[in-house]
């Protein structure tokens, strides 16, 4: 069968990845992709968020199926346009991916349907974001607020200010960003204080398979200091959540999401991706994401045992309960090597040398994000996140270790990275 994924990041290329591991698969296309990808796929020069255009090339190439990777497709409504031509497709529909695309529209559903959240409010304006400043958090002026942005914003929306001043600052910062329509809306919101913990599943609106638990280390800097960021790395480890807790979650949490969303008319199949804070009074949602996340992707795929193809078969059939979704056991861990300046200004066009240096073996993967090759043939750094080396081991500790010593063999002018993942 022929397969296209529609992304051009180190997610997407995790998908290729699988996706070439079944035996089912003849041919993958990648739409855009990125030079590490074309190893796996054939590149196919239409962007993501042209609908009509990745329409037009499925039906013109036949293709069997399309799993869209990120989100802004997802939220233009990729998944309904091609269900209205027949096409089989794997993601969230239009209006279920308001859960990721408006932060408001996500809180407010929380909200309606008593899923733990931290407490907030919406503001319309900067004006009002003042006064709620002022109204809704009084008190210690010195307790930290979390301020965002409405729209999506590649994970850049979201600034934890560390007073009620900064976070005016804040205000003022996202209501510039992204030609203002990421932040048309801004939400304030109390801070929670816990661990972190990023929990997806396989859903196909009633049934669903949890994937291992995992953790992204989203700050840019060591000690998780500096500016959140796409992601700096990853791990899996199934100590990250007791029996118990997973119970919990999916009592409190992704039943009563599946159950709200049909209710409301939109059911949610696809990929829900829950970002979790494990505080003291309870097990809360930071946020929703209706995709995979990047560079998640990255640590749970090379940890599937199952046919990604399988389960996409099952999702679209809503035979989810029917199949026997299978991991690996041990650990898996994902190092982000980034451009010079990421999160600011990545600086484009760098030579990466080593790569070449490393036999690929099913338990290491480098994976790449931003990546592209000048007219010498040199590969390039072509984006923030340029590379995720990307390791699956007995344990967490082994599986750190050797992506740190390849790590240490990979370099550019600017490169940057942090050595504290899974730590
Ligand atoms: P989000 O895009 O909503 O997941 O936010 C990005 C990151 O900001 C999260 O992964 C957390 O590290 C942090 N964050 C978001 N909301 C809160 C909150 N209410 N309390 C503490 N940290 C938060
Ligand atoms: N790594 C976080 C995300 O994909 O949203």
């Amino acid at each position: 069968m022929k397969i296209l994924v529609v992304g051009s990041g180190g997610r997407e290329h995790a998908l290729c990845w699988a996706f070439g591991k079944s035996q089912k698969v003849d041919k993958i296309f990648c739409a855009n992709g990125n030079h590490g990808i074309s190893e796996q796929a054939e590149r196919v020069d239409i962007l993501p968020n042209d609908i009509q255009g990745l329409l037009n090339f499925t039906v013109q190439n036949k293709i069997d199926l399309t799993f869209v990777g990120s989100e802004n497709p997802l939220a233009l409504g990729i998944v309904d346009e091609f269900e209205k031509h027949g096409l089989k497709i794997i993601g969230a529909s239009k209006a279920a991916s308001q859960l990721e695309s408006s932060k408001s529209f996500g809180k407010d559903f929380m909200a309606r349907h008593n899923i733990p959240t931290a407490r907030y409010k919406i503001a319309n304006s900067v004006k009002e974001a003042s006064e709620i400043l002022e109204s809704d958090f009084p008190g210690d002026k010195s307790l930290p607020i979390v301020v965002k942005a409405d729209g999506l914003a590649a994970g850049k929306g979201v600034i934890v200010a560390v007073n009620r001043a900064e976070a005016m600052k804040a205000v003022n910062e996202l209501a510039q960003i992204a030609g203002k329509v990421a932040a048309q809306k801004i939400i304030l919101e109390e801070c929670l204080i816990g661990k972190e913990v990023s929990l997806l599943l396989f859903t196909d609106g009633k049934n669903f398979v949890l994937m291992p638990p995992c953790r992204d280390h989203k700050r840019i800097g060591e000690g998780d200091t500096g500016a959140n960021t796409g992601g700096m790395g990853t791990f899996t480890d199934n100590k990250l959540l007791s029996e118990q807790q997973i119970k919990q979650i999916c009592r409190e949490i992704v039943e009563p999401t599946l159950k709200g969303a049909a209710a409301e008319n939109f059911p949610f199949a696809g990929i829900l991706f829950l970002g979790l804070m494990l505080t003291i009074d309870g097990i809360k949602v930071l946020e929703y994401n209706v995709r995979f996340g990047d560079p998640e992707t990255q640590v749970i795929l090379v940890r599937l045992k199952t046919d990604l193809v399988d389960i996409c078969e099952a999702i679209d059939s809503q035979t989810l309960s029917q199949i026997n979704i299978e991991w690996e056991a041990g650990s898996s861990a994902c190092v982000i090597l980034a451009a010079k300046n990421y999160p600011q200004t990545p600086v484009t066009g760098s030579i990466i040398y080593g790569l070449d240096e490393f036999a690929k073996t099913d338990d290491l993967n480098i994976f790449h994000s931003g990546t592209s090759k000048d007219s010498k043939g040199n590969v390039i750094t072509a984006g923030g996140r340029v590379l995720g080396v990307t390791v699956k081991s007995g344990d967490l500790d082994s599986a750190l270790e050797k992506a740190y010593q390849i790590v240490s063999k990979i370099n550019w002018n600017g490169m940057r990275f942090r050595r504290d993942i899974g730590k």
